[in-house]
């Protein structure tokens, strides 16, 4: 299949998703799109397809990617479920949730999944396009966020031709943009209950903490051997231009993406909602990032809820 040709758009509808699932079974890199952001997804169990996601996105090979599942029993196969997952998969599943569990021995992935990792990030969207992509295809697919390693994460499908056209064979449109708008949460889940944040999400502490116990404080990326989300290391979500956080007026070469009293060129959300404010974020990057500003200036976001995750990948955007 030969991914340097002009990637076809394929419309999401009941033919456009057999034609997808017809790409993926011989190896091909298909965007899809998610509930969170789009995916770009490659069947799991083959080496090949897998490969050439890392080489699409130019993704560094120490970063794993996330498994996309149709529900639990399919999870069972590839990983060992602790206890404390069958709430959690209650729960959240389908969601923006992601769990990373211990690897099966036996299980059928292509070892760049998990980037050699004793674990494995599953996640079971409830996106009605993907639900239909995987019940069409009969092989978990793996799939990392739809942009070149490095770039502001896509919520439409042109975002993802932004930075992958003629890198991947296809792009499915359902011509909406993701409602989440920000990646999902990933948890990590001990054999003693125990768990850990490894990237704020959708799901907020507030949510977990409904049916998980409290953890005594967020240790974001961190577990008991270090940092543990390999992809939480580096600077991520780059718009290309320098990034101010926390601006309540632009400068003169600054494009502004306000929030609530702080208007700007583009506002994340007039009204101060933080949901609203997470699906638009990473389409005001790729707004300021194409605007003839040199530099971008974010408005000031609480700390709370969902603010947490998208204070998370704006920190990221400015490192
Ligand atoms: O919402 C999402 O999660 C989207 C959609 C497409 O599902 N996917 C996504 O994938 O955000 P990506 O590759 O951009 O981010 C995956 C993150 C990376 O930070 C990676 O290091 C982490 O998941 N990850 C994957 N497998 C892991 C593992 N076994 N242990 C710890 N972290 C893992
Ligand atoms: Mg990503």
């Amino acid at each position: 299949m030969a991914s340097k040709d002009a990637t076809e758009t394929v419309r999401a509808d009941a033919a456009g998703i057999a034609r997808a699932a017809g790409i993926l079974r011989v190896g091909g890199l298909v965007a899809v799109p998610t509930e969170t952001v789009y995916g770009l997804a490659a069947r799991a169990d083959s080496a090949e397809a897998v490969a050439r996601i890392y080489e699409a996105k130019g993704r560094p090979s120490f970063n794993p990617l996330i498994v996309h599942v149709s529900g639990r029993r399919e999870a069972e196969r590839l990983a060992t479920l602790p206890a404390a997952t069958d709430v959690v998969m209650e729960q959240c599943w389908p969601g923006p949730l992601t769990l990373v569990c211990p690897l099966r021995a036996d299980a059928n992935l292509a070892p760049a999944v998990t980037a050699g990792l004793p674990t494995v990030a599953l996640r079971c969207p409830s996106h009605p396009v993907m639900q239909a992509l995987l019940a069409a295809c009969d092989f978990p697919l793996a799939a990392p966020s739809a942009n070149r390693s490095g770039f502001v994460s896509p919520t439409s499908a042109a975002h993802v031709l932004a930075t992958l056209d003629g890198r991947i064979d296809a792009v499915l449109d359902d011509g909406k943009k993701c409602e989440a708008g920000i990646e999902s949460t990933i948890l990590a889940i001990r054999d003693n209950g125990d768990w850990d944040e490894l990237r704020p999400g959708p799901v907020d502490l507030e949510g977990l903490h409904r049916f998980l116990w409290p953890r005594p404080e967020p240790r974001i990326g961190q577990g008991d051997s270090g940092i543990e989300a390999p992809g939480q290391l580096s600077s991520h979500y780059a718009p290309g231009k320098p990034v101010r956080l926390n601006a309540e007026q632009a400068e003169a070469v600054e494009f502004l993406i306000g929030f609530g009293p702080v208007e700007g060129d583009v506002t994340l959300s007039k009204d101060g909602d933080l949901t609203e404010a997470a699906s638009r974020l990473y389409a005001c990057l790729h707004v300021a990032a194409h605007s003839n500003r040199s530099r971008i200036a974010v408005a000031p976001v609480p700390e709370t809820g969902i603010g947490r995750a998208i204070n998370d990948r704006l920190r990221r955007a400015a490192a």
